[in-house]
């Protein structure tokens, strides 16, 4: 991955604030490196028309920085990296939720119409991921080899 700066980077999650510019039109938001997001961004993909009830995820990344954004609505990310573990909610567009690798995280309670935009450090790769929940521990030392 190209760093903007290692120096920006954060091994914990957290929620950042990003820039909104609002006047009487409404708001906007603009993202770009390295001021706003740590990372250059490789790949930008979204999630929409989650079922009520409904969730996604359930898996963490190798080496994948992620941003996860609720740009319209809200979700519930849970989230675990082997230390600590927490329920962040997502509802602000100014708001983003950054993901350093090796956080299991699993996206659910979203609104109806909710959208969750994510930005991400790497090209998609399969194998980027820990998909069974017990690799991942195992991967962060909180689990037995
Ligand atoms: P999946 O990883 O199952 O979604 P979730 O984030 O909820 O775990 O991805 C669903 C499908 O989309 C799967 O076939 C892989 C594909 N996909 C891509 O092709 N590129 C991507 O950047 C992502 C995130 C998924």
């Amino acid at each position: 991955m190209d760093y903007n700066s290692d120096a920006m980077l954060s091994y914990e999650f957290k929620l950042i604030d990003l820039p909104r510019f609002l006047d009487s039109r409404g708001s906007l938001t603009a993202l770009q490196n390295p001021e706003s997001i740590p990372f250059d961004i490789k790949r930008v993909f979204y999630l929409y028309e989650v079922p009520p009830g409904g969730s996604r995820g359930g898996h963490a990344l190798k080496r994948c920085y992620q941003i996860l954004i609720a740009i319209s609505g809200g979700l519930d990310v849970i989230l675990n990296d082997g230390r600590r573990e927490a329920r962040i909610s997502l509802r602000r567009p100014d708001q983003g939720l950054y993901l350093p690798p090796l956080v299991w995280r699993e996206m659910t309670g979203f609104s109806p119409g909710a959208v969750c935009l994510v930005l991400a450090s790497e090209f998609y790769d399969a194998a980027d991921y820990y998909r069974d929940r017990a690799d991942f521990l195992r991967a962060v030392g909180r689990l037995q080899p």
